[in-house]
């Protein structure tokens, strides 16, 4: 029996440059944002055991992490902070001297033109652990929201270029507008994370940024993965507090939510590759299973594909290179 066939979509495949042509998106270093663990001292650069090919870096080290990744045409970098002191309402994230204002100042002295983002939240200060001020056990959405704004503004006063709150609490986005406002940084861009998950998949970076929660979970701030529709309400009131850029986080595992808010939104989306994603791939890479170079950029085009502007991933310096070998 012979049929015709009309529809061959192998055809527009037969060749590499008719592959090359047809492509609807593509990869670009300038996609990218680097996560870099900043700590106390100088001189230091310890590999993070639970983040394979991570460091702890010290404010010197990581201007020169960021200098070399700017050299493979990543653009920005987004800092954490592990501070020296850690107290019940996160007070050392708005110390001048903290690792972070140290890193951000070094960073724009050896190479101004890279866009400098800062992660703002306190679980990294809090002795207990979660992203707020707690009061009786729970953490205290209102009391906390001066305390963010107040560690937003410590890292504009030391020059960086982006400010982006996870902590999830409802206002914060407004709550640091204001205070940007009227402290003279009304020109300082938000990257809100706007729509995060109460997710397995921090775990390595809990452990990189020593924030695990001391009891309890963060189920009572972040978001509940069972639930699609509440992701719009995040972005709506984001939209309307000030949000410059918004991110939906973590990325692969939520392209359906990624998709949902880019269909949605005029502003640039950012979607965070969180530190489980990028551990898993690792692991399968160690174990023989997956090939590096393959699996790494399939997943960062996956969600640039979903509709992502910019990806915050740990693969950045490496996807970079991969990009230029092609
Ligand atoms: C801080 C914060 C977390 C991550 C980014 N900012 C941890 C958390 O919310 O528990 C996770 C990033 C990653 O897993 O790579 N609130």
């Amino acid at each position: 029996m012979s049929i015709s066939l009309v529809r061959r979509p192998r055809r527009l495949r037969r060749s590499p440059i008719w592959r090359q042509m047809l492509k609807e998106i593509a990869l670009t270093p300038s996609d990218f944002i680097y996560p870099l663990f900043v700590v106390p001292g100088s001189g230091v650069k310890k590999p993070i055991a639970s983040l394979v090919g991570q460091y702890h870096l010290s404010p010197d080290l990581a201007a020169e992490t960021a200098a070399e990744v700017f050299a493979l045409g990543v653009p920005s970098v987004i800092l954490f902070g592990l501070p020296a002191v850690k107290d019940p309402a996160g007070a050392s994230g708005a110390d001048p001297e903290g690792p972070v204002q140290q890193a951000v100042r070094a960073i724009k002295k050896v190479v101004p033109e890279m866009v400098v983002a800062t992660d703002v939240c306190l679980c990294e200060y809090t002795d207990h652990g979660h992203c707020g001020l707690l009061l009786n056990d729970q953490v205290d959405n209102d009391a906390t929201l001066p305390h963010l704004a107040r560690q937003a503004l410590s890292h504009a006063r030391a020059g960086a270029d982006l400010v982006a709150p996870s902590d999830m609490m409802d206002g914060r986005v407004a709550a640091i507008r204001d205070l940007l406002d009227q402290e003279g940084f009304s020109h300082l861009p938000i990257m809100s994370y706007s729509v995060k998950y109460a997710s397995a998949f921090y775990g390595p970076f809990r452990e990189a940024a020593g924030c695990a929660p001391r009891f309890g979970d963060r189920q009572s701030y972040q978001m509940d993965p069972a639930r699609r529709r509440e992701a719009r309400l995040e972005l709506e009131l984001d939209l309307a507090e000030g949000a410059d850029i918004v991110m939906v986080k973590p990325a692969g595992p939520y392209l359906d939510i990624i998709r949902e808010i880019r269909d949605r939104c005029h502003l640039p989306l950012a979607a965070y590759q969180v530190s489980g994603e990028y551990a898993m791939l690792m692991a399968a890479v160690a174990a023989g299973l997956l090939d590096e170079r393959g699996a790494g950029l399939e997943s960062l085009l996956a969600i640039k594909r979903a509709g992502a502007d910019l990806i915050i991933t740990y693969l950045a310096p490496r996807a970079a290179r991969w990009l230029g070998d092609q």
